[in-house]
């Protein structure tokens, strides 16, 4: 493909298996920068970001969702949370923060990491081991790091049966 940007769209596959090398703090910096630039309605930025590194927290985190081996092994997870005195419309909001995970994990597949996301939202006991404020809920987790594993080609609906041009 003859475009950086969209040979990465096409390129990037969940990854669910991490080596252990550590995530250099930059590449982590990067990836949560091309968080920050995704659009939301009325600019609103609903998003902000926990990022998991400390092993205990690692440790317990994985303890609560059914993913615990990724979240265990991956050595940096970001939790992505909604701060809600800064979203104006349920839906409109989530549909930003999905922008913000897709261009998480399209940075970090640029980067050669790669990710998975995790669609796990409003856990009370999750939010509590976040630190997360009575202002801001939980959207999802996306543990990630060095691929451990080759991601399949990956699979897809064609265009023919997904689109009606009037
Ligand atoms: C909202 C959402 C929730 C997801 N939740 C999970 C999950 O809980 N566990 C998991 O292994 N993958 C999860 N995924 C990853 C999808 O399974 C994956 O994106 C899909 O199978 C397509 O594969 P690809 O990302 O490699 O193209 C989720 C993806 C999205 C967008």
């Amino acid at each position: 493909m003859d475009n950086a940007l969209l040979q990465g769209i096409r390129e990037r596959r969940t990854v669910r298996a991490f080596r252990t090398d550590p995530v250099e703090p930059e590449k982590i910096e990067r990836i949560l920068e091309a968080g920050r630039w995704a659009p939301s309605g009325k600019n609103t930025q609903p998003w902000r970001f926990v990022v998991v590194k400390a092993p205990d927290k690692r440790q317990e985190l994985g303890k609560l969702v059914p993913q615990r081996n990724m979240i265990a092994t991956a050595p940096v997870t970001i939790a992505v949370l909604k701060h809600t005195p800064s979203g104006y419309d349920e839906l409109k909001d989530a549909q930003g923060i999905g922008a913000c995970a897709q261009n998480l994990l399209l940075a970090a597949h640029a980067l050669g990491l790669g990710g998975c996301w995790i669609g796990r939202t409003r856990d009370p006991e999750l939010e509590k081991l976040l630190g997360a404020n009575e202002d801001e809920e939980l959207m999802l987790l996306l543990p990630v790091g060095y691929p451990a594993e080759e991601p399949s080609d990956g699979d897809r609906k064609p265009l023919d049966g997904l689109v009606r041009t009037i």
